[in-house]
């Protein structure tokens, strides 16, 4: 199967987010203040109509390195039955192009913990103190990649 990446409707993949990323925890809706950003993407693969993978980007500093041109990406969800088949890191290539392409000279992410395996393996690196995120209740820390 070839996937590719696509520039979609906020609507378009709440559902997503909302299973993939809400399941467990005491939360159950997944809006993000972000996403009224004028410069948000939200990036999608799609396959016959279905989204199968989201994760949605915009210029935000990371509290880690104030001053760095950055852009920030949140809401990284891969549906269960499909994870590790390469589509999340088809979404940090993707996003780390706009990043690029926008000026940031860094990516960064609020990275759950249990995903950091993942972010360290596109060349992110954990950042500072771990925290736990309120709507999740999970250990996080900041990840960043160098652009
Ligand atoms: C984390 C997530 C987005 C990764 O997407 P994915 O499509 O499953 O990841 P990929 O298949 O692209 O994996 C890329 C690489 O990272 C590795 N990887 C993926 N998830 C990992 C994890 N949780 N821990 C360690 N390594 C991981 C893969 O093995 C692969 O390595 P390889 O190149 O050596 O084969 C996805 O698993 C997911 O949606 N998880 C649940 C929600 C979540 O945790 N989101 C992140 C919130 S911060």
């Amino acid at each position: 199967m070839t996937y590719t990446v696509t520039s979609v409707a906020l609507h378009d993949i709440m559902q997503l987010r909302v299973a993939v990323l809400r399941k467990g925890t005491p939360a159950t809706d997944c809006n993000y203040p972000e996403d009224a950003y004028p410069d948000v993407v939200h990036f999608g693969i799609i396959h016959e109509g279905t989204v199968l993978a989201t994760s949605s980007w915009f210029m935000k500093e990371c509290p880690e390195l104030p001053g760095v041109p950055a852009m920030q990406l949140k809401g990284m969800a891969v549906a269960d039955h499909l994870q590790g088949e390469g589509l999340g890191a088809l979404l940090i290539d993707a996003g780390s192009a706009l990043a690029t392409e926008r000026g940031a000279t860094i990516a960064w992410a609020r990275a759950r913990d249990s995903a950091m395996g993942f972010y360290e393996r596109l060349g992110f690196v954990a950042t500072g103190d771990g925290f736990i995120d309120g709507p999740t209740a999970m250990p996080h820390h900041i990840a960043v990649r160098m652009l």
